[in-house]
């Protein structure tokens, strides 16, 4: 079935027909008119690194975007998390966005404004993200990622069941499995050993009998409960397992968002520390839009209750070292480390995702920016900020 977006955006699009909804179908609208039928797109943590992009992706394709967001991440992390100014950018940004101020927590309002919107597409990536906060904010940490997906999914359940639902999870789910690899140390780095194990981390890892932190143990709670709804009841559920995910978005904070915080105390001069593994621990990296249109991918031709690993994989991967190296050649200036001997509990010493499986369900789907282009972005985006 063929829908056209209303103009401005020019594009024809071939769907699946998933959904009457998912575009405009007049080619007639006038310019500046809102169409009358767009999408409803639903996205939590609308103001965080990933919402945001999937707000400014589905505004920009002509759809209405609600997003749900109620800063919680600077109650997370003090005044560095927080992630007003990127609300202010949306605003701005967008033609067809609604913002509402409102904890995902709270079921009532929530299911209130499933039945009210009808949403047609939800994009789920409220979280608290922090590996090592969780321990600290047991509750919070529980009640927003796991309970609150469970929100979620029953009020798409019960209101939209035909809707497509993009859960956010996390390589955390994997706990401390994938340090179990055999793996060599280079001068920069920590490398697989195996030449079998080349292309990283698969769907296939095992999740339990290993260690997580209570932040794994959440999201794997809400993975599977995703799982669930796509498996049991045939709802049109994608997960995908990220590895780092990094863009310009990011409030950076030292307990989550490494590369965001790291560019953040390059550019302004201030001390980072090194945690454990000599610095040599490989993280893969993947800006935010190119999960966002792995998203697309999916939204399109939907296969319920998948799993699906991703991150920067092989082309898009790097340690601390090589990492703080990059940004020093890429701004001329020497980034002041300190280190500390004890690892995080947990932490991952080689992530790269294996990107195999996702590739082979949407061969279209590719990295588009490396991980200089990145680093460039978001120095960019810092030496702009005040
Ligand atoms: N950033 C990464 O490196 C990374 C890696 C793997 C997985 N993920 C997952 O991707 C998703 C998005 O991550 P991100 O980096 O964009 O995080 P983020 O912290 O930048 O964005 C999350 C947003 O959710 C909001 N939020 C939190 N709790 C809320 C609540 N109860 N009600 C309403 N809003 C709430 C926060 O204010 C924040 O703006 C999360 O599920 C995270 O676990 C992130």
């Amino acid at each position: 079935m063929e829908y056209f977006l209303c103009a401005p955006y020019e594009d024809t699009f071939t769907v699946s027909a998933w959904h009457p909804l998912y575009y405009n179908k007049s080619p007639q609208c006038r310019e500046g008119e809102p169409p009358e039928d767009h999408m409803k797109v639903l996205v939590t943590g609308s103001n965080g690194l990933l919402g945001s992009e999937a707000v400014l992706y589905y505004d920009q394709q002509g759809a209405a975007v609600i997003g749900i967001d109620n800063n919680l991440r600077r109650d997370f992390f003090g005044p560095l998390g927080d992630t007003i100014w990127m609300l202010t950018t949306l605003k701005k940004q967008c033609k067809h966005f609604t913002h509402l101020n409102l904890d995902i927590r709270n079921r009532d309002a929530l299911f209130d404004i499933f039945k009210k919107e009808k949403p047609a597409l939800i994009i789920h990536c409220a979280a608290q993200p922090s590996h090592d906060l969780a321990k600290d904010r047991p509750f919070d940490d529980f009640e927003v990622n796991a309970l609150a997906t469970l929100n979620l999914l029953e009020a798409t359940r019960q209101m939209v069941p035909d809707a497509v639902f993009i859960f956010a999870s996390t390589n955390k789910v994997y706990g401390n499995v994938p340090n179990e690899l055999e793996l060599k140390e280079l001068p920069t780095r920590w490398e697989y050993a195996k030449p079998e194990d080349y292309h990283g981390i698969n769907e296939h890892c095992r999740i339990d009998r290993c260690l997580h932190s209570l932040f794994g143990a959440s999201k794997v709670a809400a993975d599977i409960l995703c799982q669930e709804y796509g498996r049991y009841f045939g709802m049109k559920v994608g997960i995908f397992r990220a590895g780092c995910i990094t863009g310009r978005a990011h409030s950076g904070v030292p307990l989550h968002g490494f590369l965001s915080y790291l560019i953040k105390v390059a550019v302004k001069g201030e001390t980072y520390t090194i945690i454990g593994y000599k610095g040599k621990q490989v993280r893969d990296q993947i800006h935010s839009s190119d999960l966002v249109a792995a998203f697309d991918a999916f939204i399109k031709h939907p296969r319920p209750g998948e799993v699906y690993n991703i991150g920067g994989g092989r082309e898009n991967n790097a340690s601390v070292l090589e990492c703080i190296a990059m940004i020093q050649e890429r701004t001329g200036r020497e980034i002041k480390t300190t280190y500390t001997d004890t690892p995080r509990l947990g932490d991952h010493i080689c992530y790269i995702s294996d990107l195999r499986k996702l590739k082979s369900h949407f061969p279209s789907w590719k990295i588009t920016k490396r991980l200089e282009t990145i680093i460039d972005e978001i120095v960019a985006s810092e030496q702009e900020k005040p």
